[in-house]
């Protein structure tokens, strides 16, 4: 046929444009773990809006949270596998993929969101999004959450009053050895799994952001909340590179630009969304503590004999980095 004459006189150079075309519609699975009302459901909706407007008729976005499609368990290897397009875990969990990125889990590392995000933009920041190339995953940029806060059933206003209770972590060597350095016993436990756990008291506490904490009503299964900023809920929007690459330039560019619609959004949304659910946690049953300084120094101290632990592994220069940008 006459196309077909076409196809084969543009030759191998308009090949890959021609499949990307006869592919029709590209559909985008976006799955992650957090309610649709959190920093990163958002930032997901405000994404498959945007990309479905930039590119019409071309990209369907499908957008799975909850842990709907896959908890934390499988969600990267159904990434590698082609089985979802973008995810959004948490930084703490690419554990097995680089261990430069354990980083971000150093506690009392960021005084505030301010710092997470200079550090982020910095050079050093940039290149972490490339530390997990070699694994077949490409890292498009960051999201925010925001800075954890602890959780048990009794007040936890110094570091000793944690001590021989059970505490959820992600799955991050680093959070196991910060609440060791407690005298508590971390769990490794899907994020999914975290309020069953807490309900029949599988685990005594947990260490999360106001906006996961309330969405996951953890206000129902603990009775007291500390407040103290003490570890940084950030995530990597992260693909497979193959994947990526064989997008046609056109759906390509028009997802970049979707994310850096939701990425902004995030950007000016993350501190209100959390700060809104601090305020309906105090409205709870639920009490909340704050920390005098001096309290929040002994937290600090307690926990950071973490950072000489980890240094081999993370790379001291990274660490500085992290460190100049965090203050
Ligand atoms: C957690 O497991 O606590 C968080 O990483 C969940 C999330 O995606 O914010």
């Amino acid at each position: 046929s006459r196309r077909a004459a076409l196809a084969v006189a543009a030759g191998g150079l308009a090949l890959p444009a021609l499949q990307a075309r006869a592919q029709g519609v590209t559909t985008i699975k976006f799955s992650h773990v957090v309610a649709d009302s959190t920093p990163k459901g958002q930032a997901a909706i405000r994404f498959k809006e945007a990309a479905e407007k930039l590119l019409p008729g071309k990209v369907k976005v499908e957008v799975y949270p909850n842990s709907q499609l896959y908890g934390d368990a499988k969600e990267m290897e159904a990434l590698l596998l082609g089985d979802v397009q973008i995810l959004a875990p948490s930084l703490s969990k690419f554990d097995r993929f680089t261990k430069s990125l354990q980083v971000f889990d150093l506690p009392f590392l960021f005084a505030d969101m301010e710092a997470a995000d200079r550090f982020q933009a910095s050079e050093t920041g940039r290149k972490l999004l490339n530390s997990i190339e070699k694994r077949g995953l490409l890292g498009l940029g960051y999201l925010h959450n925001g800075l954890k806060q602890l959780s048990a059933n009794r007040p936890l206003l110094l570091p000793g009053d944690a001590k021989g209770l059970k505490f959820r972590v992600q799955s991050s060597d680093v959070l196991v050895a910060q609440f060791q350095q407690l005298g508590a016993n971390p769990q490794k436990l899907a994020f999914s799994e975290v309020y069953q756990a807490l309900q029949t008291g599988a685990v005594d506490g947990q260490e999360n952001t106001w906006s996961n904490c309330y969405s996951q009503k953890y206000q129902e299964v603990q009775s007291d909340f500390t407040e103290t900023n003490h570890g940084l809920i950030d995530y990597m929007l992260v693909t497979n590179s193959k994947w990526w690459r064989g997008l046609s330039d056109e759906v390509r560019d028009g997802v970049s630009k979707a994310l850096e619609e939701a990425i902004q959004l995030n950007n000016t949304n993350a501190q209100k969304l959390n700060d809104d659910a601090r305020a309906k946690i105090a409205e709870s049953k639920a009490k909340i503590h704050t920390l005098s300084a001096d309290q929040r120094a002994q937290w600090r101290e307690a926990m950071r004999p973490v950072w000489k632990k980890f240094e081999k592994d993370i790379g001291a220069d990274i660490i500085a980095a992290a460190e100049q940008a965090g203050q």
